[in-house]
């Protein structure tokens, strides 16, 4: 009898923290960051959101960072920004605006603004600054763009200042937090600055816990086979390799507009899968296997590309195919099949593309194939 009260209570003990953790309100820190100043900041506001047991924070980054106290966080997309009931955006000050990565991420907002999707939802800012100069005009610049969607402005008015060692500049203003990285007079953020970001994600909370569930999520009509492409490769056994290093002075893709640019060869845990001259020290079958290697490498990079996401991916525009072949060899489309196959069983119709295939003397490092890819993104 006791066991079975005991099991009861801790049965309705573990679904009140369930029920609790649902009612909590769902807040994204949503970060642009080249040099990790707005990220200190956004720690502190994750610290306050969570402070009132009202609230979980969720840290991301408007797009993919190479810096290693960044490389980590994961990259929010535009889609997901309707299901939280709350959003704390933070960005440098470039030219007393916000930074141009920022910029990016919400011109890429437009259908959500069309749709309404943003309305009603709390929205405060922050921002890292170097000498602080037109801070507060970047901040105003901030609350610009988040005004075009319908959100609610979040301030932090005077809150805390009366705390602040006023015997040093400060970041303080009514609009939110900032923190003057360049002025190393002190370690920046500076105490003060990060009590105050605290306290704005504490009282950022309070008003979106307050407001949660009043504005209806609205978010981009779903798009037909809009699926999750991690889902999709694990359920195709489709394992992408590492992003092999650039062998010269190159990058392994360049993005110019929307279009993403790609060439790889058949590397494989830094070696050439198969090389050599087919029909001479390689089988069809190894080029085939050396294509699908290549292809790979292929959507490795390009996964990078688009900070994480395969979703951003609008269409594989042209494949070209090389392969190391004899003067006489025609089934170079044979060969091909297998790189186009796979595209087309990763992006559905969105793989389907123009391509080009032909026959080299020698291909680099003696690989028997080399694949050039372009890629539109969004
Ligand atoms: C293009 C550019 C423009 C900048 N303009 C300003 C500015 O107008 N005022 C300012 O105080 N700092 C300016 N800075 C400095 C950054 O705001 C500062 O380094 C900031 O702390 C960077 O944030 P992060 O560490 O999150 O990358 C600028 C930096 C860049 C790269």
């Amino acid at each position: 009898m006791k066991k079975l009260c005991s099991f009861f209570i801790l049965f309705l003990l573990l679904n009140t923290t369930n029920i609790m953790a649902q009612n909590k309100a769902k807040i994204l820190v949503l970060i642009h960051s080249d040099n990790g100043g707005t990220y200190e900041l956004a720690k502190e506001i994750a610290k306050g959101i969570e402070s009132e047991n009202n609230a979980n924070s969720y840290i991301k980054l408007v797009k993919a960072s190479q810096n290693p106290a960044l490389k980590d966080l994961p990259v929010a997309t535009v889609d997901e920004l309707t299901s939280y009931d709350g959003i704390a955006f933070g960005s440098p000050v470039y030219c007393g605006n916000i930074s141009t990565g920022m910029s990016e991420f919400l011109s890429k907002t437009v259908q959500l603004w069309t749709n309404h999707g943003l309305e009603g939802v709390p929205a405060t800012v922050f921002m890292s600054a170097g000498s602080g100069a037109g801070k507060e005009l970047a901040l105003q610049a901030f609350w610009n763009s988040l005004a075009v969607h319908g959100m609610v402005l979040v301030s932090n008015g005077i809150r805390g200042t009366e705390e602040l060692n006023k015997s040093i500049p400060q970041g303080n203003t009514v609009l939110g937090v900032t923190s003057m990285a360049s002025l190393k007079d002190v370690e920046r953020p500076t105490k003060g600055e990060r009590r105050l970001a605290e306290l704005q994600g504490q009282h950022f909370a309070k008003v979106a816990f307050a407001l949660k569930d009043t504005h209806s999520k609205k978010g981009i009509p779903v798009v037909e086979n809009q699926q999750n492409f991690n889902d999709i490769l694990k359920q195709k056994n489709i394992v992408l390799p590492q992003v092999p290093k650039p062998a010269g002075n190159y990058k392994p893709f360049v993005r110019s507009g929307n279009l993403v640019f790609i060439n790889q060869v058949a590397l494989k845990d830094g070696k050439i899968l198969n090389p050599g001259k087919l029909g001479v020290e390689v089988n069809e079958q190894q080029v085939k296997d050396a294509t699908k290697v290549t292809m790979l490498n292929v959507l490795s990079v390009l996964k990078e590309a688009v900070g994480g996401d395969l979703g951003k991916v609008k269409q594989c525009v042209q494949l070209t195919g090389i392969f190391n072949t004899k003067d006489d060899y025609t089934e170079h489309a044979d060969l091909m099949n297998i790189a186009s196959d796979l595209t087309v069983e990763v992006f559905g119709d969105k793989g389907k593309h123009a391509r080009a295939t032909f026959g080299a003397s020698s291909i680099p490092v003696n690989s028997s194939v080399e694949i050039q890819a372009v890629f539109e993104v969004e």
